[in-house]
């Protein structure tokens, strides 16, 4: 997929179109770990950083925060925003040697998520590398096991109104159309767009490969009508999450 175009197309209909992790995060989790990882007088990089929404959040707690996204039609939205010290860049984080200044604390929200496996790890290493030996870095991913545990839920959901699993219409699962071998590899079909999803276990590995510790991993939780069309009021947690990957430059 050509990601500059499929993004600079979605455009003015980002804001509609596009899930917001931040008015989605069930426990506010997100601005709490932003606060942890503050320097006043510190670089911040936002990796794909969209229309900007991370800047309320990060542009006060850093020196300089740059955003870094492919597409030149969302940056142009960020820019809007009007933050004096966020700067905004246009570069594509599958390309080797990217040129950008040092950061000790690097955001990356649901952007290393390539169908292209070497694609979304070459993404994962290009932020190490961008990092001060020892920095910080936060990443949003999406979670194969919570697209896992949202069928198994709705799977329930159909059975307590009285329609057996044989009789679920085949298009409740259409996101699981990918072939036997990309699915294991963790290809889930968003909004018909094939998306690179995580295991827990796989998190433990990919980051290691990458020159990362991992720190902390937690969830950032959303509430079931993120998944679901009408969901029973019965079904609480858990909820459905993405991935929050808290990681440490190895030195
Ligand atoms: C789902 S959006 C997330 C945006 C933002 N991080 C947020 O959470 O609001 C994915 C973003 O990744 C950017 N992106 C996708 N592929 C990219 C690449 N190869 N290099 C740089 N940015 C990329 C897109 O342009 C888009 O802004």
């Amino acid at each position: 997929m050509n990601e500059e175009k499929h993004w600079d197309n979605i455009g003015r209909a980002y804001d509609s179109q596009i899930f917001d992790v931040f008015t989605s995060d069930r426990k506010k989790i997100l601005p709490g770990f932003f606060k942890k990882h503050a320097r006043k007088s510190g670089t911040a990089i936002d990796f794909g950083c969209g229309t900007g929404k991370s800047f309320q959040y990060i542009a006060p707690l850093f020196k300089q925060v740059v955003g870094v996204d492919i597409s030149n039609e969302l940056l142009s939205q960020a820019a809007k925003r009007q933050y004096k010290n966020v700067l905004l860049k246009q570069m594509d984080l599958t390309k080797p040697r990217l040129s950008l200044p040092k950061a000790d604390f690097a955001f990356c929200c649901n952007v290393a998520m390539l169908p292209e496996i070497e694609k979304t790890h070459t993404i994962i290493r290009n932020i190490q590398r961008a990092l001060k030996p020892g920095g910080t870095a936060l990443f949003v991913l999406p979670a194969l096991d919570s697209v896992l545990y949202a069928a198994w839920r709705l799977i329930e959901v159909y059975k307590r109104e009285g329609v057996a699993i044989d009789n679920i219409p085949d298009s409740e699962f259409d996101y699981f159309k990918a072939t036997k071998r990309r699915l294991l590899e963790g290809i889930i079909y968003i909004d018909n767009v094939p998306t690179k999803h995580f295991m827990r276990s796989e998190l433990d590995v990919v980051f290691s490969n990458a020159g990362f510790t991992l720190t902390q991993v937690e969830k950032v939780e959303y509430d079931w009508n993120t998944e679901l069309s009408s969901p029973p009021r019965w079904l609480k947690d858990p909820y459905p999450w993405d991935w929050l990957v808290e990681c440490k430059k190895d030195t």
